[in-house]
């Protein structure tokens, strides 16, 4: 019998209930690529949505679509410049869209692959690289934060709004965070040096001077259209009050940088 990995993949688009777990044919890494032996997957709200189709217009899945874009695992083969890397290494990735990596074993460009570090463990190295990609791109890249600014992030408690709140105190900004009530000491723990009430993020679609932040025209436009753009959770935006020319478009293109497409759309939302 051909060799076959299990995988948790979907063949149409729809709610839980189409995931599978299935085997798939053994992947054969090419030139550039790595066989890694996959210890950990994590999973991202835009894993529900690919799998409901609610990005289909822009992504569209080539069916069996298997789950997750970001994990943590050893690679167990090399094909063709092997960038350093070596069998045996453990190593956390971010798949390229499409690919799926909730699999016992994937294909992957060795591009994709960073070493994970030793004192984390494959769980926590799986649930970095993407939640964390995004938030360096939004602080560090997009918003350029920097010593000195006061930075809001909203739904501090989130995958990405934790690490959003790291970043900027990491880089010297003081920030502020909103989350839910039970998540507050989460937040405050994470470096946030206030938290303010749910119910202001929650019910107003479109920040406005707040006591915490004192908005600028163009970020709370941009904020607002991040806000219609990803719902109800796009509240990981991040602005600072003396940054007011940020708009990520801008700055992630000039860089020639790579740019979660969420952002890239919801600037050019913000742009119109
Ligand atoms: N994860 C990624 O890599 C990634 C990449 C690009 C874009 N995004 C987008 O960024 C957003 C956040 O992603 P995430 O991974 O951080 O998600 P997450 O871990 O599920 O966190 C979502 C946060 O949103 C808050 N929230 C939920 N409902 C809310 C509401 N009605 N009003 C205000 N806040 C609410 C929750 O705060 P409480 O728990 O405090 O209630 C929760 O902490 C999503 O729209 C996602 O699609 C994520």
């Amino acid at each position: 019998m051909k060799a076959a990995v299990k995988a948790v993949l979907f063949r149409r688009y729809g709610g839980p209930e189409v995931l599978e777990y299935a085997e798939l044919p053994e992947p054969v890494p090419a030139a550039g690529e790595a066989l890694v032996e996959v210890r950990a997957c994590s999973v991202n709200p835009v894993d529900w949505k690919l799998r409901a189709g609610l990005l289909q217009k822009f992504f569209p899945l080539e069916f069996p679509a298997v789950v997750g874009r970001d994990g943590a695992g050893v690679i167990a083969a090399l094909e063709g410049d092997a960038q350093g890397f070596a069998v045996g290494d453990e190593v956390c990735f971010i798949a390229a869209r499409g690919q799926g990596c909730c699999a016992e074993r994937i294909a992957i460009k060795t591009e994709r692959l960073a070493r994970k570090p030793a004192r984390i463990d494959f769980a926590q190295a799986a649930a970095f690289p993407l939640a964390g990609a995004t938030a360096w791109i939004a602080i560090a890249e997009a918003g350029a934060v920097a010593r000195g600014m006061n930075v809001l992030v909203h739904a501090g408690a989130g995958g990405v709004g934790g690490m959003a709140i790291q970043i900027a105190r990491h880089l010297g900004a003081s920030v502020v965070a909103t989350c839910s009530a039970a998540n507050a000491d989460y937040v405050r723990g994470l470096g946030a040096g206030a938290t303010s009430a749910p119910t202001t993020a929650r019910t107003s679609p479109r920040p406005g001077p707040s006591s915490t932040s004192s908005w600028t025209a163009s970020a709370a436009r941009c904020t607002g259209a991040l806000t219609r753009c990803s719902g109800r959770a796009a509240r990981s935006s991040t602005w600072s009050r003396s940054r007011s020319r940020t708009c990520p478009r801008a700055t992630a293109s000039r860089r020639g940088r790579r740019s979660c497409a969420t952002i890239r759309r919801c600037c050019a939302r913000s742009q119109r």
